[in-house]
């Protein structure tokens, strides 16, 4: 067997990160909110046209900034995809609340909005979206639900930096969004992430809790004589260092992007005909959306072709990896009542599912390898 020669996702530079991580220590400011930051910040509010964005240390730290500032409290409870990573639940229990599994559609593996006014009760706070592969949610419809029953929409944009949805980018619907830039994102700084925020009401609470329950941006902008405890809060933001490195994977945006759209048709066009042949489920992209190229999957026929294929792709050296496990019927899920058959869809999918090698810098020759892998491959 051969060690993995393509492996599924490698950090690959975009051009000034050395360069800029050298000024950030030149600047002598490599804690928080530094130089960097305010120019990572200002990229994105004008990218986006976002009222304010706040660099976090993971996407998870911004999902938890959110289940803050919406006052999360213990018998809160949240709708919440069980076909998503751990984090975008786990910000929100650890403050109390109970999440409540929705399935998902089976074209874009996003929550299944048809569901949703079935799961709402008394209880329901917040209604947490995950735009899956970056492909938006149908959030027409889920805005209209929120404001009909009076919830708040929280998107976890972890993969949709620069989706958009009917025109309009990702990350600009919900009251609050979260980005992640880790190492596995388009854009990223290894571990890294950004709080987006949509309603002017919550952006001052989310600088206090950023920064420790003080009011040190205010003190740093002078509009306080001195610094003080206000509020609850934690320590949320990265080194300047790291976002040094994020403003020049900023900078090479459209490059970046236009690299991974290439790929990503490359796989598609490289896979339509082998995917009929053996009824493989490739990715789904409504005429509503633009996606951001952030992955590309494909749905084998059960869980059994799946193993065999990255058993075969292994042998290839080629490294193939699946997510998620459905979070109703993990262990935790099941502590808040989740049990096999909730979620059918989600359990299907998860079985099925499977991503391939993508980074910023995958060589025609290695894509030509993966496609050769898969299609060598013998149902
Ligand atoms: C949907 C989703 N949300 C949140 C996260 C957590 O991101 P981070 O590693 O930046 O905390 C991930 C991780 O990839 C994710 O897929």
């Amino acid at each position: 067997m051969s060690t993995n020669r393509i492996p599924f996702n490698k950090p690959c530079l975009a051009g000034n990160e050395l360069e800029y991580m050298a000024q950030a220590v030149q600047n002598q400011h490599i804690s928080g909110d530094g130089p960097f930051t305010l120019r990572c910040h200002a990229w994105l509010e004008q990218e986006l046209g976002v009222q304010k964005a706040l660099l976090t240390t993971s996407c998870t730290h911004a999902l938890e900034m959110a289940a803050f500032l919406l006052d999360i409290h213990p018998g809160d409870e949240v709708i919440v995809p069980s076909f998503t990573f751990v984090s975008t639940v786990n910000a929100f229990v650890i403050r109390g609340a109970r999440p409540v599994f929705i399935d998902i559609r089976s074209d874009t593996l996003n929550l299944d909005e048809t569901l949703l006014e079935g799961l709402i009760t008394p209880r329901t706070k917040a209604i947490l979206v995950v735009h899956y592969a970056g492909v938006g949610c149908e959030m027409d419809a889920i805005l209209e639900i929120a404001r009909r029953h009076g919830l708040i929409v929280v998107e976890d944009n972890a993969h949709g930096l620069f989706g958009k949805y009917k025109g309009s980018y990702l990350g600009t619907f919900g009251a609050l969004a979260t980005q992640s830039f880790h190492e596995t994102k388009n854009i990223n700084c290894g571990e890294g992430g950004a709080l987006l925020i949509n309603d002017p009401l919550l952006s001052e609470r989310a600088e206090i809790l950023r920064e420790k329950g003080t009011n040190r941006s205010r003190f740093f902008r002078g509009q306080v004589d001195k610094y003080t405890w206000v509020d609850l809060g934690s320590s949320y933001l990265p080194s300047d260092i790291l976002a040094a490195y994020l403003y020049a994977q900023f900078e090479k945006a459209s490059e970046i992007q236009g690299k991974r759209k290439r790929i990503w048709h490359t796989y598609f066009s490289g896979l339509q005909d082998w995917a009929e042949e053996y009824l493989v489920g490739l990715p789904y992209v409504p005429d509503t959306c633009e996606q951001p190229y952030h992955m590309f999957y494909i749905l084998l026929p059960s869980l059994e072709y799946r193993q065999a294929l990255i058993n075969h792709m292994k042998l290839a050296g080629i490294s193939a990896v699946f997510h998620y496990l459905p979070l109703h019927t993990s262990e935790m899920g099941m502590r808040f009542g989740g049990k096999p058959g909730d979620c059918p869809l989600t359990e299907k999918i998860s079985d099925r599912l499977l991503r391939l090698p993508f980074f910023n810098d995958l060589s025609d020759g290695e894509q030509a390898q993966v496609l050769e892998g898969i299609q060598s491959f013998r149902f």
